[in-house]
């Protein structure tokens, strides 16, 4: 167990927050099976300052039984971070992440996400603009920097974000050029580790319970935020938990399983709201990946239209 600020978490695992994925349904999963946190998907504080809709009515929605919850903020212009920030403050979230890890062109050319990282007053700007404008802890999320460099981005950022008062940094430890390809090197949360007090998460390339375990050994880290890993398999939180416990390793869940989650994930999604029939299909897509005949199922799935056949068709992949 851990703390962020005055969050007490019950175990060391966190589901990352990903766009188009973390929603509410899905977090909700996520908790049901273990996750100590979820994280919402990054939300716009332009979009929130300006008044969308969508965005207040869809990414603002939590529901009490996912908690504890952080919700991602992205955005550059303190005077809409600070708008956004008292609108999530508002909310029944735990806590405050601020995206400095995005290497999307949409994100980076509105100064915003791993752009950050390049510039440091900014980043402190909107550090300092969310931080006075809540009474929730407030962490970031960094990468090691914008590209492979000598200048250490990931410790000044980390520094500047305990000084301004965080309560939790994570380090995906991968440069925003590198995007999603490549070795995360977590020699550098080690390192990030070392040099801060407050607590530091680690995040890159964490695909099973041992490799999880390993991270958090080799780096003496407080957290391990678990992002694809989760996509197609969010039952990746019992299994790590058990074995961060026990020493034992769990079997993975069947394809037979899997559907039982998405089912799940389903019902969530008409409960909450929150999710279209594409968004379905894509978990549907995640869950079937490796299994036999699943390049066949993927095709004939990618076909159905009407949400009725498609749960009739996981309901009856599930009784075979
Ligand atoms: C589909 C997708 C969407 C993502 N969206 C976000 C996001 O909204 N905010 C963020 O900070 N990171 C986002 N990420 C990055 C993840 O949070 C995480 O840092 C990254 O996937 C590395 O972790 P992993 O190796 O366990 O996947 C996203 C990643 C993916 C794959």
């Amino acid at each position: 167990m851990f703390t962020i600020g005055k969050v007490r978490l019950k175990n060391q695992l966190i589901l990352a927050p990903m766009a188009g994925i973390t929603n509410l349904a899905f977090r909700k999963i996520c908790h049901d099976l273990g996750a100590g946190l979820v994280c919402s998907e990054m939300i716009s504080a332009n979009a929130i300052a300006h008044g969308s809709k969508k965005t207040i009515e869809l990414y603002l929605m939590t529901d009490r039984s996912e908690n504890p919850v952080s919700f991602q903020l992205f955005g550059s212009d303190p005077k809409n971070i600070k708008i956004a920030t008292e609108a999530i403050t508002n909310t029944n979230c735990d806590i405050i992440d601020i995206n400095m890890g995005c290497p999307v062109r949409k994100i980076t050319s509105i100064n915003s996400g791993a752009m950050l990282m390049r510039d440091q007053k900014n980043a402190q700007n909107v550090i300092k603009a969310v931080i006075d404008n809540t009474s929730k802890p407030v962490t970031v999320k960094i990468r090691s920097g914008w590209a492979k460099d000598k200048c250490l981005t990931y410790l000044k950022i980390g520094k500047i974000a305990e000084d301004l008062g965080c309560s939790a940094v994570t380090l995906h430890a991968k440069t925003a050029e590198q995007g999603y390809s490549g070795k995360a090197d977590w020699s550098l949360i080690k390192k990030l580790k070392e040099s801060l007090n407050i607590p530091v998460i680690g995040n890159g390339e964490l695909w099973c319970p041992t490799e999880i375990k390993n991270m958090i050994d080799q780096t003496g880290c407080d957290g391990a935020m678990i992002g694809r890993a989760a996509m197609g398999d969010p039952d990746i939180f019992r299994r790590t938990e058990h074995y961060l416990k026990t020493g034992e390793l769990l079997p993975e869940p069947d394809c037979k399983d899997k559907i039982d989650t998405i089912l799940k994930y389903w019902d969530y999604t008409q409960k909450f709201g929150t999710a279209s029939s594409g968004n379905i299909k894509l978990h549907v897509f995640q869950i079937l990946k490796g299994f036999r005949g699943s390049k066949s199922l993927k095709a004939e799935i990618g076909q159905i239209t009407d949400q009725k056949k498609l749960r009739k068709k996981l309901e009856q992949l599930k009784s075979d």
